[in-house]
């Protein structure tokens, strides 16, 4: 809030206060010149005005509700930019990187201020970290077939993967269904692992400039005919003649990264299973444009040991049951 606005939010909510403060002392008075309890000498209806006061229970707890708000606006932020006298906040505002929130949350141990989410944070840290310690202990292929640790997984897979795999880890267009045997990057324990600590970024380059307009549309063409789709022969010949320039990520059978123990993540071309879309135009959205599909890193945000689960929940979700 820039200091205008500041000024101007104290001004209306210490002259509101001011206000309503004026207007309960004004009614404890009696200025009609009627006794009270007296007849103020309206009727309406049969119904006659008396000059009552207000209760004392109310009026005092009016008081109270006053001094609560002048308490509350001291200790607390509220009145404009003023942070309040307990220096408490809820949360590190204005960050905006890993490396911020980091900083931010010593600068305000250090500083004594109460930061309430990093006070919370620490609290579920000391309450829950041992159990994700015991079970970072055991190895992942156990811990897939432990129905507690798999519910621990789960609530942690709501929480922080859910917005992009879906709720059923699914997946959707551009993110990878989780419960299939199709992987980038390989669906194996330490493979699962590390996609989740460290992240991964696919590099697809865009094929436009290379192939041209006519190359685009021949190089599509081959790309779906390897899931047998039907399409121009001639155009999926001459686009198998200019695959070579793909098989360094795909493989000259096309299969894939996985399938050929190489680290790009190029997906798997002839399975029928798409990424972003098999139709004609999304394959050659992907030819033309390139791809590039960001998965974030967990180990800094979520701690090796909460990985570890995780990594054992996502394994167990393509296994048969
Ligand atoms: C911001 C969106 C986003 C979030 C949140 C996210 N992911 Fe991902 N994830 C992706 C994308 C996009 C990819 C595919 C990257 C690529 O295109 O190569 C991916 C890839 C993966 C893969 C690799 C799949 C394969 O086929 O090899 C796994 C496993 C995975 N994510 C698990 C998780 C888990 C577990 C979480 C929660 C801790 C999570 N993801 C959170 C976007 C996300
Ligand atoms: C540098 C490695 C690399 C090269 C070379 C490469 N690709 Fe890819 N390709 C990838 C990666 C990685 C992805 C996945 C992108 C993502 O996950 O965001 C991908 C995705 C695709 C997709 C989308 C697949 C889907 O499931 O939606 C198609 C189609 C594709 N590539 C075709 C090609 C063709 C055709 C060529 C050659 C002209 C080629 N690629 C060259 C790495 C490469």
């Amino acid at each position: 809030m820039t200091s205008f606005w500041s000024i101007w939010v104290i001004v209306l909510t210490l002259a509101c206060l001011a206000l309503i403060f004026g207007l309960l002392i004004w009614n404890l008075k009696n200025y009609t010149g009627v006794e009270e309890g007296e007849s103020c000498g309206h009727e309406f209806d049969g119904i006659e005005e008396l000059n009552n006061p207000l209760p004392k229970w109310w009026t005092y707890m009016f008081f109270a509700t006053f001094v609560w708000s002048v308490y509350y606006l001291a200790m607390y932020p509220g009145l404009g930019n003023f942070v309040g006298l307990l220096g408490w906040t809820s949360s590190n505002q204005g960050v905006t990187s890993l490396e911020e929130s980091k900083q931010a949350v010593l600068d305000a141990k250090e500083s004594g201020l109460w930061v309430q989410l990093d006070k919370e944070f620490e609290a579920a840290d000391e309450r829950f970290g041992p159990i994700f310690k015991a079970f970072a202990q055991q190895d992942v292929l156990a811990l897939a077939e432990n129905s507690e640790a798999l519910e621990i997984g789960q609530r942690l897979y709501a929480q922080n993967c859910a917005q992009c795999h879906g709720s059923d880890a699914r997946g959707g267009l551009g993110f990878p269904n989780l419960t299939d045997k199709d992987w980038l990057y390989g669906g194996n324990p330490d493979q699962i692992k590390e996609t989740l600590l460290h992240g991964r970024v696919a590099a697809m380059p865009g094929w436009e400039a290379a192939l041209g307009e006519q190359g685009v549309k021949e190089m599509t063409a081959f790309v779906l005919s390897l899931s047998g789709r039907k399409v121009n022969q001639k155009d999926a010949e001459a686009g198998k003649s200019k695959f070579a320039m793909c098989a360094a990520c795909h493989g000259m059978d096309g299969k894939g990264s996985v399938a050929h123990n190489l680290p790009f993540g190029a997906p798997d071309l002839t399975d029928n299973i798409w990424l972003y879309g098999g139709s004609q135009r999304a394959v050659e959205e992907s030819v033309r444009h390139g791809r590039a599909g960001v998965m974030p890193a967990w180990k800094d945000i979520l701690g090796e040991d909460k990985v570890h689960l995780l990594t054992a929940y996502v394994y167990s979700l393509s296994q048969d049951k």
